[in-house]
């Protein structure tokens, strides 16, 4: 399963691609409002530390808007994705950019039937997001496991990002599916690590090592 990290923080972006599992970014516009400093500076920035897909958020309504902004947007650099919420116009713009070779993220994708009209349009990538399905009562994960089995019905190259991931559990049970990608919050990979018993296993070696040096 691909890793990408859901952050818009160049930091985070470097600690984590130091570990060597980051595949990719996405960024929302709520993501972005949180750093500081020239948009398209920032992405860019983030398109050299990341050897992979960034995905930035189109922000136009109308079709021909969003498709004006998409190629503006992807100008920045070759590894940007644009992500476009799931309406009519996102459809039909997506449809455009797809076959224009532009690589789409259809993101805010909540039902089984938005998603297969998102691959249908050629998106690269749709993200159902499960946290915010899980607050409101509804299992996210089931709705992952239908849009895999739905895209794997017909072959469709759509790749799942599970998004909204609020807990390494979402983590486990994407993988578990053989969802395509996770995108994940910094503090869910910082998570990931730990395990009480690995700790307490790596200071129980450390104090008996210790009596091995003493020899
Ligand atoms: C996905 O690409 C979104 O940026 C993100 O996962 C949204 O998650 P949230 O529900 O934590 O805002």
């Amino acid at each position: 399963m691909k890793i990408f990290i859901d952050t818009a923080n160049l930091e985070q972006i470097k600690e984590v691609d130091s570990w060597g599992i980051l595949d990719g970014v996405t960024t929302n516009p709520s993501l972005v409002a949180k750093e500081t400093g020239d948009f398209k500076t920032n992405i860019r920035k983030i398109c050299e530390v990341v050897g992979g897909p960034v995905s930035v958020e189109a922000m136009s309504t109308k079709a021909e808007e969003i498709h004006k902004e998409a190629k503006e947007l992807a100008k920045i650099h070759t590894n940007v994705v644009i992500k476009i919420p799931m309406t009519e116009e996102g459809i039909k713009a997506t449809s455009m950019l797809s076959k224009e070779g532009v690589k789409v993220n259809m993101t805010l994708i909540f039902s089984a039937n938005q998603a297969l009209l998102a691959a249908k349009a050629g998106a690269a990538y749709v993200s159902p997001f499960v946290g915010r399905l899980d607050d409101v009562g509804q299992d996210g994960m089931d709705l992952v496991s239908e849009i895999l089995d739905i895209l794997d019905n017909y072959g469709y190259p759509t790749e799942v990002i599970v998004a909204s991931v609020r807990h390494p559990i979402h983590v486990s049970q994407a993988a578990r599916m053989g969802a395509h990608v996770a995108t994940i919050p910094y503090d869910v990979l910082k998570k990931m690590f730990k395990h009480p018993l690995t700790d307490i296993g790596i200071n129980r070696f450390q104090k008996d090592w210790e009596n091995v040096a003493k020899r």
